[in-house]
């Protein structure tokens, strides 16, 4: 008999190693995790099986499938918005293709065990293209999950089409050639920027907050490559495991939506750099703006309209500007480089 298991790709990301451990600790899934790098020893102690290989192997999926029943997938492997710049091409084989493999996958699994399968999925708020008009972001604050999806980056494109493409798979898929049913039960948040106290980003355009961070933590200077005035949404690390979560385990009926925006707090560059200047006093922060990758920013909204999501599920971030430094990022960070 297969074993039932919790698919994770992209598991040995930030997001992949946050909800590992979050899953991990409260023992309530079997684990088979799936990354092109090696899993972070630490979590090893909760997964059945790391199987290190590309999501593109098609006949490596195929061989997965047959040793496990997979109940529920959280679809986290993906090439960020600056890395998929430099490739748009390898970006949408890795972003699109990786994606509408598992949904088929997904489609699958659910004929042959004739039951759902969920498919959790992070979206960005690099779906959002505000216009390119002076105070776009202002006049626009609070964009909603259907305003401006007008995506300036492949990654943005590539993640707005891949939200479509769950939702057609879980409501519209017509299988001409089969009486079976398909069940795909797609899920998806749009995540703001996202900060880790216990790992750094690479290939986001994000990236400009958590690296000043662990920069100033490290005793070293940072300059940052975003203008002093660059707002964008953020969240927590730990909240971002526990949106999938609330997700997953939301009832159906309460969803009024298949995509959710959720946030937290939206600092400006140079106020987040003055708290950081604040707990690393050693550490000086220097802008100097990088115009392709402040492009990007300027297109992301300043912040977006997480309503539905705190209204169907009950969102709501456990960590505000001040407490994600105070009583997260700060005291992990210390211990992180002590
Ligand atoms: N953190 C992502 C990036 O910067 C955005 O969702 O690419």
């Amino acid at each position: 008999m297969r074993k039932k298991v919790v698919l994770i790709t992209g598991a040995s990301g930030e997001v992949g190693q946050a909800l590992i451990e979050a899953i991990g600790q409260s023992g309530s899934a079997e684990l088979l995790t799936f990354d092109l790098n090696p899993l972070p020893e630490q979590l090893r102690q909760y997964v059945v099986r790391h199987v290190q290989g590309d999501l593109l192997d098609t006949i490596l999926l195929g061989r997965l499938v047959t040793e496990y029943e997979i109940d529920t997938i959280y679809h986290l492997a993906a090439m960020l918005s600056k890395s998929s710049e430099f490739r748009p091409d390898v970006a949408h084989q890795v972003n699109v293709s990786g994606t509408l493999g598992l949904l088929r996958l997904a489609s699958e699994q659910s004929q042959w065990r004739e039951s759902s399968i969920q498919f959790l999925f992070p979206s960005s708020i690099a779906v959002y293209g505000m216009p390119e008009i002076a105070q776009s972001k202002s006049l626009y604050n609070k964009v909603r999950e259907w305003e401006w999806n007008q995506p300036r980056t492949m990654y943005g494109c590539n993640k707005l089409y891949c939200e479509n493409l769950g939702v057609y798979y879980s409501q519209y898929l017509r299988q001409m050639a089969s009486s079976q049913p398909v069940m795909v039960d797609f899920r998806c948040v749009r995540f703001p920027g996202l900060i880790s106290a216990v790992t750094v980003p690479t290939g986001g355009t994000s990236d400009f907050a958590p690296e000043m961070l662990h920069a100033a933590a490290q005793g070293q200077n940072y300059l940052c490559w975003a203008r002093e005035d660059t707002r964008i949404p953020f969240m927590a690390m730990p909240d971002a495991a526990r949106a999938m979560l609330q997700l997953a385990h939301a009832p159906k009926a309460a969803l009024s939506r298949r995509v959710y925006n959720v946030t937290s707090f939206s600092p400006g560059a140079q106020e987040f750099a003055n708290l950081v200047q604040e707990a690393f006093p050693n550490c000086h922060v220097t802008f100097q703006p990088d115009n392709k990758r402040q492009a990007i920013l300027d297109s992301w909204p300043a912040d977006v309209d997480d309503s539905a999501a705190r209204t169907d599920w009950g969102w709501m971030p456990e960590y505000n500007l001040f407490d994600a430094f105070q009583s997260y990022l700060l005291p992990a960070i210390k211990a992180r480089y002590r």
